[in-house]
Order: structure tokens, then sequence, then C-alpha cells
């Protein structure tokens, strides 16, 4: 049995300890906040993006850092997993993006707006999490799907990257990630499925040939779509 001072001798101690303690770790917490959210990234951009984020209550169908609602992606990794160029298409018309697909509000966004919004969320996906998200448990059986039977070693034109076509389909062994679960194939080797008019007619509208593809319409001027099937159909060569 504690004696009443001893016990008001336990207490008192015990506070102190536990509020020190307390006082300690909120005090360390605070002291890496600047490094692990990348302080010094946070440009007018990032700002800007944030404000257009909340402005727009994405949060209403999004998480982001696991919070929000449950409706639409996660997207504190959206441009690793996806591409930022990809990312400004879809922002651009995310309908178009998605044909026969699922939809997301087109918020009819200017370029500027855009870049902002990829900004933000580029700098969301570089705040250091201790490894949230996880890694989804079918990441590595989408990663085979996309493993290119012939693997390019010519250098694949900028206009890839640039038109998103890499986000969805690897080329050289690289991309594809926003493409596996659609279905897209590599195009390493799609000489030997289509000839050059095919190719043509095909990236031109998929949905004129294909009516339920899920490859969207990419709006390209007939020189990049030139361009675009030279390149593949001289991959055979
Ligand atoms: C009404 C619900 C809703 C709201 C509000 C919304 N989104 Fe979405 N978003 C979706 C859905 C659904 C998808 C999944 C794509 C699809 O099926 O079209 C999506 C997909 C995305 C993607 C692509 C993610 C990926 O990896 O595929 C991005 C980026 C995105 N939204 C950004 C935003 C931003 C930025 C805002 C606010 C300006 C916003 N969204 C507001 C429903 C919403
Ligand atoms: C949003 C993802 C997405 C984007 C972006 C995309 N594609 Fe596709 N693509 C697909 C899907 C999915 C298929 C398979 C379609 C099907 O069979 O219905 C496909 C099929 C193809 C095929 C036919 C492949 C074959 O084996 O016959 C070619 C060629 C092609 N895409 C080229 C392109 C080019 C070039 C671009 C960029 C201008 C591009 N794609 C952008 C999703 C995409």
């Amino acid at each position: 049995m504690l004696s009443k001072s001893q016990a008001k001798i336990f207490f008192l101690g015990g506070t102190g300890v536990f509020t020190a303690a307390f006082l300690a770790l909120t005090f360390d917490t605070h002291r890496k906040v600047p490094a692990q959210t990348r302080q010094a990234n946070i440009t007018p951009a990032v700002d800007r993006g944030k404000h257009i984020w909340e402005d727009n209550n994405c949060m209403g169908c999004h998480t982001l850092f696991g919070e929000g609602a449950y409706y639409a992606p996660e997207l504190t990794k959206a441009v690793e997993r996806r591409g930022k160029p990809w990312l400004k298409m879809f922002l651009k018309d995310p309908e178009a993006m998605f044909p026969n697909d699922r939809k997301m509000v087109n918020y009819h966004f200017n370029d500027a707006q855009i870049e902002d919004v990829i900004a933000f969320l580029e700098w969301c996906g570089n705040v250091d999490l201790n490894g949230f998200p996880a890694k989804p448990p079918l990441a590595e059986k989408m990663k085979a799907t996309s493993a290119a039977p012939v693997v390019t070693t010519k250098p694949v034109p900028a206009i890839f990257d640039m038109m998103a076509c890499r986000g969805c389909h690897s080329l050289g062994g690289q991309g594809g990630m926003a493409g596996a679960a659609l279905g897209a194939p590599p195009l390493d080797d799609v000489y030997k499925r289509k000839n050059k008019a095919e190719l043509a007619a095909w990236i031109s509208d998929p949905a004129k040939v294909k009516p339920d593809t899920k490859m969207p319409k990419i709006p390209l001027t007939p020189a990049q779509l030139e361009e675009i099937v030279t390149f593949l159909s001289s991959l055979g060569n």
C-alpha cells in the first residue's frame, strides 16, 4: 500500500515524466516537418495548385495522403503513376481519356491551371510519408503484362512522351504504367500486327476501328501522326 505522500510523489513524478516525453516527441515531430514535406520545393505553382484543389473540392471524391473520399483514385502518387503528359491530357478532357469507361468531371481548366495542379500533385508525391501509399498487391502482375517481348534499342522520339503514348504503352522497356490495367500492349513489335495504313487509321481514331476500345483518341497533327507511324513501322527493320 502506498502512503499518501508516496502516492503524491508517484502521481507528480509520473505526470512529469510523461509530460516531458510528450513535449520532446512534439518538438521532434515539428523539427522534422520541413524536411519530410520537402518544404523548399513549395513553389508558387504548388501553392496555386493547392488552392485549385481546395476551391474545387477535389477531396469530395479523391483521397490525398489517404484523406478524403473513397469514390475516386488516391492521388498522392498520381504523377509517378501516370506521368505528366498523361495527366495534362486527362485534366484537359477527362472523358476522352477513358472512352467506354468511368468519367471524371471536366473542370475546363486552362493550361496554366493544369500546370499548377500537376505541380501540386508532384509536390505531394515527393513528401516523405514513411512508405505510404503501399504498392498495390497487383503491381508486380501488371508489370509482367507490359514487359515488352521485343525491346527496341532505337531512340524513341519525344512525341511518344509528349502525347502520353508511353504513359499507357511501354516502348523500349519504359512506360506503360497507366495502360497496364486497360490492356495497352507494348508497341515495340506492333509493326508485326499492323501495317502503316492500319497504324495510321488506329492511332488517329481508335474507336472508329474498334468501337468498344479503351484507347483514347489523341489529338495529333498530320505531321505528328506521320512521325509516329513511321517510327513504329521502322522497328522491324
Ligand atoms: C465527382 C467526383 C470527382 C471530383 C470532384 C474530382 N474527381 Fe478526379 N477523378 C474522378 C474519377 C471517378 C476518376 C477516375 C477516372 C475516371 O474513371 O474517369 C478521377 C481521376 C482523376 C485523376 C487521374 C488519377 C489516375 O491515376 O487515374 C486525377 C489526376 C484527378 N482525378 C484529379 C482531380 C482533381 C485535380 C480534382 C479537383 C479539381 C478532381 N479530380 C475532382 C472523380 C472526381
Ligand atoms: C489511356 C491509355 C492509352 C494512351 C494514352 C494511348 N493508348 Fe494506344 N492503346 C491503348 C489500349 C488500351 C490499346 C488496346 C486497345 C484495344 O485493343 O481495344 C491500345 C492500342 C494501341 C495500338 C494497337 C496495338 C496493337 O497491338 O494492335 C497502337 C498502335 C497504339 N495503341 C498506339 C498509341 C499511340 C501512338 C499513342 C499516343 C499517341 C497511344 N496509343 C496512346 C491505350 C492507350
